[in-house]
Formats: structure tokens, C-alpha cells, sequence
């Protein structure tokens, strides 16, 4: 089946307002009007009002790079899902390495964040990935299938429609060292066939599966043309918008 290329920016911890702000113009003159890819950018938090104020009307999308799974409170310092929706995003990332590695968030609080993203109308990318010593340890398809199953357990096929899978190999992320085209796609066709287990064919069939980790405009045709990787989560190369327009166009629609 045929299923939409989604690239998406994470622009982590970089920029400040007023780069953030020119990062969004010129995102949107090169991609506002791109028809054929969904295009998704995950600013800091300060900056999502304004970079949404620029993509307004335009086809680029905007996320948040992170919640926290309560709908208000005491919790000095984090940000709800309502919160999120409420200045325009349309889309999170949940289980992020950097907030699994860096933060301490585990399977189980990864999955609370899915959870919430999903029951207040976000659009969830839910991030796997192994690290290097784990794929060392030939364990890369052990730990993906903890990943996707704590997360996912108890969601319905049809309540995960909206989900993407971004699969980022952690040491492949800020390394330079990009997933080989074929390491990609045996780790993108196992999540499929994992999934066709667990929520069925047609779900499988239909959930876009990006890969993430050192992408750039010189390396995404490559990846891009794999039968199962759908798109791309770019972190570096997302902070050039030139890049970042070469990797949304670099599978012809
Ligand atoms: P890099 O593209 O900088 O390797 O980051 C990938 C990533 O973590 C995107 O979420």
C-alpha cells in the first residue's frame, strides 16, 4: 500500500527567538506550499507561539518535542498535552532517546506520555531505537520489541491511526553515522512485521515507520528509497532549511 512520506524537524535544544522565527520563514517559503510529503517541525518550547504564527496557513506543521502525562498542576517546569494543543501543535514526539537516555523517562512512563498525547488529540511520533552496545550485543530487535510493546500495549489499531513510528538508532543521532540503507530497512521491516503480530496486517501495512539519525540532503534518497522507511526525523540538518527542503524532496512524490 501506498503511504505518504512524513519528515519531521527536530530543532532539540537549538536557536533563539529570533533564529528560530527566520528558521520557520524560510521553512515555510521552501516547503509551505510542498504537496506529496508532510512536513513537521518540533521547535523548543518558547518558540512554538511564533514559529506557529509564521507556518500559519501553510502546509508545515508544527510539534512539541516533549509533555508530561498530567493535565495540570503542581509540576514545576513541564508542560501539559492541553497546553500543547492550545498554541497549535498538532503533533509530539514521545520516548525521544535524549529523553529516554539524557532524562531518565523508562518504557513505562513513555507509554503514560503516549497515552495522554493520544486521549487529548496529538498526533504522536513514537521514537525506538538501540544503542550501539545493544546492537553489539545482537539485542537490536529484543529492545525495539519492548519499546513498541510497552508503549503500545492496550491501544487498538484504530486508536493508534494517527501514529508514526520514527526508529533512531542512538548511535546513529548527532554521530554522523548514518544507518546504512540496509540497516535501516531490516530494522524498519522488522517494526512492520512485529506490528503485523501485535495490531494486525492492515495497520502494519499503513503505519509510517521514518528513520532518524544524522540525516542530511546528501544521504536521504538512499534511505528514502527503501520500501519501508517512510521518512525522516532530522535533528542537525533540520537547522538548515535548505538541507531540510533537499530531505523532504528527496523521494519523489
Ligand atoms: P541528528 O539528525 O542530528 O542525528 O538527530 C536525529 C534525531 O535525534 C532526530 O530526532
Amino acid at each position: 500500500m501506498a503511504r505518504s512520506v512524513v519528515v519531521g524537524g527536530n530543532w532539540k535544544m537549538h536557536l533563539e527567538l529570533d533564529s528560530a522565527v527566520a528558521l520557520a520563514s524560510d521553512v515555510r517559503n521552501r516547503l509551505g506550499s510542498q504537496r506529496g510529503a508532510e512536513v513537521i517541525v518540533f521547535p523548543p518550547f518558547p518558540f512554538l507561539v511564533p514559529v506557529a504564527e509564521r507556518l500559519r496557513e501553510s502546509r508545515v506543521a508544527i510539534g512539541a518535542q516533549d509533555l508530561w502525562p498530567e493535565a495540570k498542576g503542581a509540576f514545576t517546569g513541564a508542560v501539559s498535552a492541553s497546553m500543547l494543543r492550545s498554541v497549535g501543535c498538532e503533533w509530539v514526539l514521545i520516548g525521544h532517546s535524549e529523553r529516554r537516555h539524557v532524562f531518565g523517562d523508562d518504557d513505562a512512563l513513555v507509554a503514560r506520555k503516549l497515552t495522554v498525547a493520544m486521549a487529548e488529540g496529538l498526533k504522536p511520533v513514537l521514537c525506538v531505537g538501540e544503542r550501539l552496545e545493544e546492537r553489539q550485543a545482537g539485542r537490536t530487535f529484543e529492545v525495539l520489541g519492548r519499546q513498541l510493546d510497552t508503549a503500545l500495549a492496550g491501544h487498538t489499531a484504530a486508536a493508534l491511526a494517527s501514529l508514526v513510528i520514527a526508529y533512531e538508532p542512538v548511535w546513529a543521532i548527532g554521530t554522523g553515522q548514518v544507518a546504512t540503507p540496509a540497516q535501516a530497512q531490516e530494522a524498519h521491516a522488522w517494526i512492520r512485521d512485529h506490528l503485523r503480530g501485535t495490531h494486525g496486517a492492515a495497520f502494519a501495512d499503513a503505519v509510517r515507520i521514518q528513520y532518524g539519525g544524522s540525516v542530511k540532503g546528501s544521504n536521504a534518497a538512499g534511505l528514502l528509497s527503501q520500501p519501508d522507511i517512510d521518512g525522516a526525523l532530522v535533528g542537525g540538518a533540520s537547522l538548515q532549511a535548505d538541507d531540510f527542503a533537499a530531505i523532504v524532496r528527496a523521494r519523489a512524490a
